[in-house]
């Protein structure tokens, strides 16, 4: 576990905001609404504009967005050649990177890159993209991201195909390994992706669409904790 985020796996849901739907002319005032809403971690969406058809930012905006907070950093890489960029959005100050199984044919020595850096590492895949293809490289991953809408756009709908791969690495992976669920994650889908077994929520729209941020938070993590008791 990296150091800013020790209290991840304390087993209580962590709702990550994701930055792709926020006010990029207000980035000062949206980490100090998140703080104030007690957030515990940033999820920042780069995309290349080759692996998925969208383009967002990259390690400046992880650079200045480190300035702004002490928060853990979890930066979602949807990008063809993540190897190359790993050092780089360390250097910027992530405390996780997760890259794209389908973006590269073996996973492992990228991994071992981001742990050799005493940084969070984290494989994901998109919603067509079977739990077999990530097995052999399960004791090497800190966090898996299970996609629930297909990488690349927020404001999509819910895949529940997510379901069953959450489900399936309860069983597969270690209790240490992280498991975080992405796109769509709203009040109406949230409580399912729990009883399923992450712990880690990415949300955009469900946040940066509300004009509570804190309100919208609350009842997010309400429903997230409630669940895992049912
Ligand atoms: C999708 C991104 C997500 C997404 C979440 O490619 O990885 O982080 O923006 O946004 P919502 O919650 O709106 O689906
Ligand atoms: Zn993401």
């Amino acid at each position: 576990m990296t150091p800013r985020s020790s209290n991840w796996c304390d087993g209580t849901p962590v709702i990550l905001p994701s930055f792709l739907l926020c006010d990029f002319g207000n980035l000062e005032r949206e980490v100090r609404a998140l703080e104030a809403a007690g957030v515990r971690g940033l999820h920042l969406d780069v995309m290349d504009g080759q692996f998925v058809p969208n383009l967002t930012y990259g390690m400046p905006i992880v650079k200045g967005l480190r300035r702004l907070t002490d928060l853990p950093i979890d930066v979602h890489l949807m990008i063809s050649s993540p190897a190359q960029y790993i050092d780089a959005f360390i250097d910027s100050g992530a405390d996780w990177i997760t890259f794209h199984r389908e973006a590269v044919d073996d996973p492992r020595p990228i991994l071992e890159q981001i742990r050799s850096r005493g940084v969070g590492a984290g494989i994901a895949i998109n919603p067509q993209t079977p739990v077999e293809e990530i097995e052999p490289c399960l004791s090497l991953c800190d966090m898996v991201l299970v996609m629930s809408v297909q990488a690349g756009f927020g404001g999509q709908s819910f895949d529940d195909v997510a379901l069953e791969k959450l489900e399936r690495l309860v069983t597969l992976a270690s209790d240490e390994t992280l498991l975080e669920v992405d796109g769509g994650v709203n009040a109406s889908t949230i409580q399912r992706c729990s009883q399923a077994g992450a712990t880690l929520f990415v949300v955009g729209s469900a946040i940066f669409g509300q004009p509570d941020y804190a309100a919208a938070i609350d009842q997010l993590s309400r429903l997230a904790a409630e669940s895992e008791t049912v």
